[in-house]
């Protein structure tokens, strides 16, 4: 690469499709994956850890198709320290242009306890697989899980072994985020003034965020001497998460004065895919949340508004469009035509193909006529509304609550089980209590509800509702969501949308025989 940039560059490492959809509740189909990956591939991800192959025949399809249409990122799957994970990797990372094996043991004494090897068992299966792994792929990730909480003289020892057996990047792993920013930094710069050929390689860090210090250990490992972040979308991941992608760029490039490395994101891009990905994973992003929170650009108090309005440097130290967000939020309304909701939809990171285009068209008709101004949240929302309708196994039809002060409430429902369609009619305690119980009348489940939450998505009562539903079913966890001016509608599909999603879960488990333990290690 040619580049006329004096600052380091740091390379990102996206883990949303592999630690970030492991989370419990994240799952992604297989369509879904290929359309995130193409995303992260555009907008200039430097490697995509797209999933773990030895895990399911699903896992390995997707890195497979994934590794088959990469344009321009190195394509990487996961796999623990054995022959038969690396070589399964292998046979779904060996499709693209540029493929990457990733292997991993957890180093610490509480994970070497669990495989029960000594130091130097342990020490000769790291020799030996990242050995194995160099044999099959000129680019070998390997990461000495629990690196945080390993001792320092036996890491630097693995650390040597498997740079010696041919791994070009190190990575090091706060598996169960537990480190702090100082320490963080410490422990690269200890190992690269320690380890021979440290200087050959590159080191990554990996962090997450049980103790809300991920972006900020990142950053330090890269003062130390890192120069590979791995982070996910809207930080998606186990726990707390992985560290945010948009968190560790935006601080690179608002910081470079005190921070002088760069990344090759296209950072215009990032709402988008943080939209996206809150969308097929199920997981919304928190309201405040850094960079692509909704109120991330919002100036609401009176005095920040005015400030704002004389110089925008005075509240703001980036603007909304370095991260995608258009500068204007549009009124769209009834007398929109086609061509302006088209526009309006590509500023908002959805290309739609004609038919896409003429069914959303219906859709947002009407919402205009319920609702008289419809802002770009509103049609965020209607768009992830749309989404899988059709290739949905339940879906509601039509929904009537006749609620008033002497309860019990009652639901007239219409759904469509797996095309069936099938009616009922029942009480409960309030209309969605009542709605809820139709849906069990109807499809008879075990998941257990384990969240609720209605959110208005702009001001006014007329303004549509966000439900969020997450389900759980033998530890099983699905997240569902829905937006609609009438909440006890948003209520029924946000209900059937975290079924829908166990119900995939359901199915690809069925095919998915192996079950498969990250520490167990063979
Ligand atoms: O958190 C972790 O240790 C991991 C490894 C597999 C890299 O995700
Ligand atoms: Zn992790």
């Amino acid at each position: 690469m040619t580049t006329t940039n004096t600052k380091d560059r740091v390379v990102i490492f996206d883990t949303t499709l592999r630690d970030g959809e492991q989370s419990p509740g994240a799952t992604m189909t297989h369509d879904e994956k290929l359309e995130i990956a193409e995303l992260l591939d555009d907008m200039g991800v430097d490697i995509i850890e797209a999933g773990f192959p030895i895990a399911s025949e699903g896992d390995f399809k997707a890195v497979s198709e994934i590794a088959k249409r990469s344009k321009n990122s190195v394509i990487c799957g996961l796999s623990r320290a054995n022959f038969g994970d690396i070589d399964r990797c292998w046979d779904a990372v060996k499709h693209a242009a540029q493929p990457r094996i990733h292997t991993f043991i957890g180093t610490s004494p509480l994970h070497r306890a669990i495989p029960n090897l000594t130091q130097d068992e342990m020490a000769e299966r790291i020799h030996d697989t990242v050995s194995h792994a160099r044999n099959l792929c000129d680019n070998v990730q390997w990461s000495p899980m629990d690196a945080t909480r390993t001792e320092h003289d036996y890491l630097c020892r693995v650390v040597e072994i498997a740079i010696k057996a041919g791994a070009t990047t190190i990575n090091i792993p706060d598996t169960v985020g537990y480190t702090a920013p100082v320490e963080s930094a410490d422990l690269i710069r200890m190992l690269i003034d320690k380890v021979p050929g440290a200087d050959d390689i590159i080191f990554a860090t990996h962090c997450h965020n049980d103790l809300g210090m991920a972006t900020a250990n990142s950053l330090a490992a890269v003062a130390g001497g890192a120069r590979q972040i791995e982070c996910t979308i809207n930080g998606l991941g186990e726990r707390a998460g992985n560290t945010a992608l948009e968190e560790v760029v935006m601080a690179l490039k608002v910081r470079g004065d005190i921070m002088p490395y760069y990344t090759e994101i296209d950072t215009t891009k990032i709402m988008n895919i943080s939209r996206r990905v809150s969308t097929v994973s199920g997981f919304p992003v928190q309201f405040n949340k850094a960079i692509v929170g909704k109120n991330a650009f919002a100036h609401e108090s009176g005095i920040h508004q005015d400030g704002m309005l004389k110089n925008a440097e005075t509240f703001e130290i980036m603007r909304p469009s370095d991260v995608g967000l258009a500068d204007t939020n549009l009124v769209m309304g009834k007398h929109s035509g086609r061509a302006a909701l088209r526009s309006k939809l590509e500023d908002l990171g959805y290309k739609l193909a004609d038919n896409q285009l003429k069914d959303v068209f219906v859709r947002f008709k009407e919402l205009a006529d319920r609702k008289k101004e419809v802002y770009d949240e509103d049609l965020i929302a209607l768009m992830r509304a749309g989404e899988d309708a059709a290739k949905d196994h339940l879906v509601l039809k039509s929904l009537r609550v006749v609620c008033g002060t002497d309860g019990p409430q009652s639901a007239d429902m219409t759904l469509t089980i797996g095309g069936q369609e099938v009616s009922t009619t029942a009480t409960g305690d309030g209309p969605v209590d009542a709605t809820f119980n139709a849906v069990k009348d109807l499809y008879g489940h075990t998941a257990k509800l384990q969240l609720y939450q209605v959110h208005a998505v702009t001001q006014g009562t007329d303004a549509q509702a966000t439900v969020t539903v997450r389900m759980e079913d033998d530890g099983n966890i699905a997240t569902g969501q829905s937006a609609d001016t009438d909440t006890v509608v948003a209520s029924a599909k946000a209900y059937l949308n975290a079924l829908n999603r166990l119900y995939v879960r359901r199915a690809r488990s069925g095919e998915d025989k192996r079950e498969v333990s990250w520490l167990d290690q063979n």
